[in-house]
């Protein structure tokens, strides 16, 4: 985080009053900025998807402040969801499993299951706590867009249309991991449990294992969900403002980069899965290159806000190289935005 103050006292007041009152307030997590409104007021929760313009197929995570607030989520509580939660919140991680009676459907889109997390940003934390019940938040962006790691970047996307809780930069800079929990065999003493990532995030599979190989939860995984399980995970997402192009061979000349490009963004569709692809409006011939950190952490700070910068400069097209050191579990999480970002990949 960037040295920032914070909102002052009254700021965070009338943050506290609006969503009190039903509408919509932005605030920081060590994530990305949420757009966020009690669980319990329908017209804060349907202004989210209004404001959006988010379709009601994709489901909302539900942000607490403690784990006794989650367990009022859940229609259960066993000992897989202990274990994580302990181990795990506050952090970025949003567990997925059925949801109790106080969680509506336009919050889980008609699914049974809800996913809740507890951030760890301190404000997010203190604005859950002064609200007193949860907070459902998606990512403070429109629908298919770039998501928010700075106040600003709220702040140009919806205007003065929402108030945004300034706290500096986003820690970590992509969403949580979503994890989903089920119950595949309950036996006398103890549960069998199988687990799905859904969404990748900081929160690494590895990290989950460490962590559960230390306790004699019996456990597998599941490789595959089904669609209707997962929604929310279109082919295209987070993409900025001017066509984004990932070149997946490092020796590739800009001449054969600038040839393909200007071949295949021609040929794309307009739309897909309710996402507009942003494709250039003529031949191109100015392309900027997005850089990240080497480290994958680093990248994950960096993404969305470069990805917002460099769009700014108006190129025809924003390009990057992947590279052979991009290969380790954490870049996975980091490429997952990229690819879902990309217009075009090419091989
Ligand atoms: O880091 C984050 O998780 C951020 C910050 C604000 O906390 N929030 C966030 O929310 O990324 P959003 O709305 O952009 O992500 C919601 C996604 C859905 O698209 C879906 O993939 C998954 O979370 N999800 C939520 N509820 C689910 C459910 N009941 N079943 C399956 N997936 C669910
Ligand atoms: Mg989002």
């Amino acid at each position: 985080m960037t040295a920032n103050n914070g909102p002052s006292n009254n700021d965070f007041a009338q943050a506290v009053h609006l969503l009190e009152q039903g509408n919509v307030v932005a605030f920081p997590t060590e994530t990305v900025y949420g757009l966020g409104a009690r669980i319990d007021r329908p017209e804060g929760l349907k202004k989210i998807f209004s404001t959006k313009e988010r379709p009601f197929f994709d489901p909302l995570i539900v942000h607490v402040s403690s784990i006794d607030q989650a367990k009022t989520c859940f229609k259960e509580w066993h000992a897989m969801a202990d274990h994580l939660a302990k181990a795990f919140w506050p952090g970025p991680l949003t567990l997925v499993m059925p949801k109790s009676d106080l969680i509506s459907d336009m919050i889980t889109s008609g699914l049974d299951s809800v996913g809740v997390r507890m951030p760890k940003h301190p404000l997010a934390k203190k604005l859950i706590e002064a609200v007193g019940v949860p907070v459902a938040a998606p990512s403070a962006n429109k629908f298919g867009k770039t998501s928010p790691t700075k106040a600003e970047h709220v702040k140009k996307e919806f205007g003065d249309q929402v108030v945004v809780l300034d706290q500096g930069q986003s820690e970590i800079g992509i969403e949580s991991t979503v994890l989903m929990v089920k119950v595949s065999f309950r036996g006398p003493q103890h549960n069998t449990y199988e687990l799905a990532i859904l969404r990748k995030g900081a929160v690494l599979k590895s990290d989950l294992l460490t962590s559960l190989l230390k306790t004699d939860l019996k456990f597998s995984w599941l490789e595959a969900v089904d669609k209707k399980e997962s929604p929310g995970h279109m082919k295209h997402h987070y993409m900025p403002e001017v066509p984004f192009v990932i070149c997946k061979n490092p020796a590739m000349k800009l001449s054969e980069i600038t040839g393909i490009i200007n071949t295949k963004l021609k040929e794309l569709p307009d739309e897909v899965e309710h996402v507009k692809i942003v494709k250039p409006k003529h031949e191109i011939k100015n392309i900027v290159f997005l850089t990240l950190s080497k480290d994958p952490g680093q990248a994950a700070r960096e993404l969305y806000s470069q990805l917002r910068a460099m769009s700014e400069r108006k190129p025809d097209v924003l390009c990057f190289i992947q590279m052979p050191y991009h290969n380790s579990e954490m870049w996975e999480s980091v490429f997952d935005r990229m690819y879902k970002a990309a217009s075009l990949i090419i091989e």
